[in-house]
């Protein structure tokens, strides 16, 4: 899909990787809806992206999730493209977890983009076409990580989830497809819920790994994507190893 004049929704465009896509496809000819927690936050940032549309909703409250595509549509008169990046870390041992923590990491990393394909389906059926991109990790495809149980396998989940809507979806001209992010350079790491001092700084190439990339990068990917419409999308061709042999960093 060429992304020019298309309507986007971003979630989680406060920071990080959903604010570099709202800047990158706005320069691309993009309007977007800019949505995460804080309304305040949110219009300041869109002072600097032009046609964007700030909405805030705490993604976890389903209405809340629901009724903010609602309002975009009143906004805009239609929903070009869906992308489910809002997410959240949470690193325990399994023994430690605390069973609340997994529930909330799951609402927002799983069930939230489930209820948003939900919402946004019937509107592109009736408009003849729309892309759904749903942010996963690399993580994914690692071997297991000790103390991030709950946040990989929420990205498996959506993963999963992004899989199968792309079957059910096609025959109505709807593309679905997944990013696998590598370690990134934002406040996923620091804004970690209820974390031990391990993990609250960004991964470290210790000559062992690859730099983290920056926002703008995993930006271009999920543009890459729409352009493409292909499932699975990495923002590095080495990191497509990961799905044959249990990647290691
Ligand atoms: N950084 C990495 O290394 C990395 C690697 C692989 C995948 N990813 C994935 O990439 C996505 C984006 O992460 P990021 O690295 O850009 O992290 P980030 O900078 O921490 O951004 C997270 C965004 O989600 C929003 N958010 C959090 N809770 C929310 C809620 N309840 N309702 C609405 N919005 C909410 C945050 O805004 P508010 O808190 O203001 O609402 C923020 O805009 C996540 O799904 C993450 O799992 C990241």
């Amino acid at each position: 899909m060429d992304i020019k004049n298309k309507i986007v929704i971003v979630t989680g465009a406060s920071s990080g990787i959903g604010l570099a896509t709202a800047k990158f496809l706005t320069q691309k000819g993009a309007k977007v809806a800019l949505v995460a927690q804080s309304q305040s936050e949110l219009d300041e940032l869109a002072k600097d992206i032009p046609g964007s549309f700030p909405i805030s909703a705490d993604l976890r409250q389903e209405d809340e999730a629901r009724k903010m595509i609602k309002k975009v549509l009143e906004h805009y008169g239609k929903i070009d493209i869906l992308i489910n990046n809002a997410g959240r870390n949470y690193s325990s041992t399994i023994e430690q977890i605390e069973t609340k923590n997994i529930r909330e990491i799951f609402e927002l990393n799983v069930l939230t983009p489930v209820e948003l394909i939900q919402e946004v389906t019937p509107v592109m059926r009736k408009q003849g076409d729309g892309i759904i991109i749903n942010i996963s990790s690399g993580t994914v495809f690692m071997q297991p990580f000790p103390g991030m149980s709950t946040y990989v396998a929420s990205k498996r989940a959506l993963a999963t989830f992004s899989l199968v809507a792309r079957e059910e979806l096609k025959k109505d001209n709807i593309i679905v497809s997944v990013i696998y992010p590598y370690i990134t350079a934002t406040n996923f790491y620091k804004d970690t819920l209820n974390v031990g001092p391990n993990n609250r700084e960004i991964p470290k190439s210790d000559g062992k790994i690859p730099p983290a990339d920056s926002a703008e990068v995993v930006a271009e990917t999920i543009l890459r994507a729409i352009e493409t419409g292909e499932a699975e999308v990495f923002p590095h061709d080495w990191m497509k190893q990961w799905q044959k042999g249990g990647g290691r960093v």
